[in-house]
């Protein structure tokens, strides 16, 4: 089991949803500070002051090649053991109804390239201590697809499979990895992808059952956390089932998103 105690720990996205349902799990288990990241001022010091545990705020817009590259230089003389890889956004609708190509590449910006590049920047310092942990949110949806998320869902599936690389390339040197893919959680997430979250079939979980239980999964140095029975049965049927089977059932997931936009 992982101990917190005394921690330096990065949390990117930390303002709202499930980044900011991590903090408050952090916050109860002794980490030395919290580093925490968004671009929302206000928010980020709400979720400071409700802290028991000392908080450094960087207000960084991580999609801005330019205030990344900063943040990295800041954060070079920081001992961070656990880097929480969680901001990121998606884009609902037909592709081809994405006209908007900045958007777009805001969000690879975000869900990509940060993650990629903030790993690359702390990671080394873990190697020459031998010790750290980080954690990537990926979805459910990077294995699926996602008719109606199309470009958000490959996203996705990029950091479920760089955590899954990661992890096994990491293995024997100390660094553990992570990754969380969550099903559907009520968050701010589908309003700022331009979804209305009553078009999301199923059930959702709150976003701070879902930090819970990424919590008690990183502790126990899981590899993959999929929070919720249902989304775990998601999850072996996507596995199990032909992939066919799989497109079938997303875009039937996916309908109601697509339908609206045309309606
Ligand atoms: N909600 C779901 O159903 C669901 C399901 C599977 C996976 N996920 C993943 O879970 C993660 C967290 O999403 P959430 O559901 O908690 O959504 P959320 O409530 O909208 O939170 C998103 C967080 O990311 C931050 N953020 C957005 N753009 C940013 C940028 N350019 N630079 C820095 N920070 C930025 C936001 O802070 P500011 O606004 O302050 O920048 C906010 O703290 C995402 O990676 C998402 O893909 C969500």
């Amino acid at each position: 089991m992982v101990d917190w105690a005394g921690k330096t720990i990065l949390i990117t996205g930390a303002s709202d949803g499930i980044g900011r349902g991590l903090v408050e799990q952090f916050d109860s288990r002794g980490a030395r500070q919290l580093i925490l990241i968004g671009r929302d001022r206000t928010r980020l010091d709400q979720v400071a002051a409700a802290c028991q545990t000392e908080t450094r705020i960087e207000e960084v817009d991580l999609a801005d090649s330019d205030q990344l590259a900063h943040l990295m230089q800041r954060l070079a003389v920081v001992e961070i053991d656990v880097l929480i890889n969680n901001a990121g956004v998606g884009l609902g609708g037909a592709f081809a109804s994405h006209e908007q190509d900045d958007r777009l590449q805001s969000m690879i910006k975000l869900n990509c390239d940060a993650v990629i590049l903030l790993t690359r920047a702390v990671l080394p310092g873990m190697l020459e201590r031998r010790r750290g942990s980080l954690l990537f949110v990926g979805s459910l949806a990077g294995w699926a697809g996602g008719p109606g998320l199309c470009a958000y869902s490959a996203t996705k599936g990029f950091v479920n499979r760089f955590a899954e690389g990661l992890r096994w390339e990491l293995h024997g040197t100390g660094v553990a990895v992570s990754l969380l893919a969550p099903g559907a959680t009520r968050t701010s997430f589908f309003e700022t992808a331009g979804i209305d979250a009553t078009d999301i079939r199923g059930g959702s979980m709150s976003s701070s059952e879902v930090a819970r239980l990424a919590i008690l999964g990183l502790q126990k140095n899981r590899a993959i956390i999929v929070p919720g029975f249902q989304n775990r049965i998601l999850w072996m049927m996507q596995n199990l089932l032909p992939r066919s089977w799989v497109g079938w059932v997303s875009r039937k997931i996916g309908q109601p998103i697509l339908d609206r936009e045309s309606a």
